[in-house]
């Protein structure tokens, strides 16, 4: 039987971030950048000053929305990224978060388990839904070929940032409160899971198509620690959104962890893995070829200074990753100081690879 024209228009365009996610290859690769809304765009600057913090900037569905769509127009990126911070999970538990100019973020750190007990899980709904609320305003907004990616930090790393109160090289604080008081250390961390869970599971409902489990601090725990505060929680997040959601591909960023990476992916069970800028090409063709897509990893400064430098190694990427699913990405988030320009560059190089050979 023929489907009415009318009908067929309607059909939803294949979103080639996502076909490779489930295991494509496809070249070129899709694209997008980590961090690839932010402060390197002038439109960004602009609309960060009207929204006054940066925070009322993440609980502006209107704004937040508007410096999503920001680097999709500038550059069609395949793939575009909520607009918000890993951070609104502590502040939605209620534990106040600032960002100071130019310092980055600062909350009241939790010390012991007498801190942890003031936290108010569920209070702070209210500030969550205004981020689900963008989330449904990009779907309707982003061109339908364009996958839309949610996410959240991973437990461990969302805890580095409640117990030392601000960023830190070492994770020092959170590491100590892991290995003095595991058992208060271990509510903090199912506190923070389940509220991901919830969190995560508002942004498919509101029409996220994929997710990511940004756990940027991954790499600082020896590996018995690892096991219990980075892979334990993350297979738990991801098993519990596979239930509700089985179609909706999650990327794991287990940055730091090196050799790792393979276990956390196999015993997480996460679709994709996203990696860091010290993962050898071959290491990364090897993660793909067994069955995960893989995402990364240019260096970020090699985007700030441009040349033949990033020329090089941006071919040099296409050319190991031919043949597998792989998307281009890089390996920690786009820097401010990235000349926009850069971005353009690199997105006709990484465009103009050669197809079907
Ligand atoms: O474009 C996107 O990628 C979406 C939005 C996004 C932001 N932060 C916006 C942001 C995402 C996915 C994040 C994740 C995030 N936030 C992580 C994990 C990934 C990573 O980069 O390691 C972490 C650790 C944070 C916590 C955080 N947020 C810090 C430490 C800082 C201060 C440092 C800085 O770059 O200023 C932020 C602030 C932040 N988050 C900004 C943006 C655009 C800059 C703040 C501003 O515009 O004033």
């Amino acid at each position: 039987m023929h489907e009415p024209a009318a009908s067929t228009a309607t059909v939803a365009p294949p979103q080639r971030f996502i076909e490779v996610l489930k295991g494509s290859a496809l070249t070129p690769p899709p694209m997008w950048l980590m961090r690839q809304a932010g402060r390197y765009l002038p439109e960004y600057r602009a609309v960060r000053e009207q929204a006054g913090s940066f925070l009322n900037l993440c609980y502006n569905p209107a704004l937040a929305a508007e410096v999503t769509l920001q680097p999709i127009r500038r550059y069609g990126f395949d793939a575009a990224i909520l607009f918000s911070d890993i951070l609104v999970i502590p502040d939605a538990l209620g534990q106040e978060v600032r960002f100071v100019e130019g310092e980055g973020p600062r909350l009241d750190p939790i010390r012991n388990a007498a801190d942890l007990a003031r936290l108010k899980p569920g209070d702070g709904a209210g500030k969550l839904d205004r981020v689900l609320e963008t989330v449904a305003r990009l779907r309707q907004d982003l061109p339908r070929e364009t996958a839309l990616i949610g996410f959240c930090g991973a437990p461990w790393t969302v805890a580095t940032y409640m117990v030392a109160g601000r960023g830190s090289p070492d994770q020092a604080d959170a590491r100590m409160f892991a290995y003095t008081d595991p058992v208060a250390f271990a509510r903090l961390i199912d506190t923070v899971t389940e509220a991901s869970i919830g969190y995560l599971d508002g942004q498919v409902k509101a029409g996220a198509g994929a997710l990511q489990i940004f756990d940027t601090w991954a790499g600082v725990l020896p590996d018995t620690e690892l096991e219990r505060w980075v892979v334990a929680p993350t297979r738990r997040i991801v098993k519990e959104l596979k239930q509700r959601h089985p179609n909706v591909p999650i990327i794991g960023f287990p940055r730091g962890v090196g050799a790792g990476a393979r276990h956390y992916r196999h015993a997480t069970r996460v679709d994709a893995l996203s990696c860091d800028t010290a993962t050898p090409l071959a290491e990364m063709r090897a993660l793909a070829g067994t069955g995960t897509a893989v995402q990364g990893n240019l260096d970020p400064l090699l985007l700030v200074a441009g040349g033949p430098l990033l020329e090089a190694r941006v071919r040099e990427t296409l050319e190991a990753m031919q043949g597998v699913p792989f998307i281009f990405n890089l390996g920690h988030g786009i820097v401010p100081q990235t000349p926009p320009e850069n971005v353009a560059r690199l997105v006709e190089l990484v465009r103009s690879s050669p197809s079907g050979s």
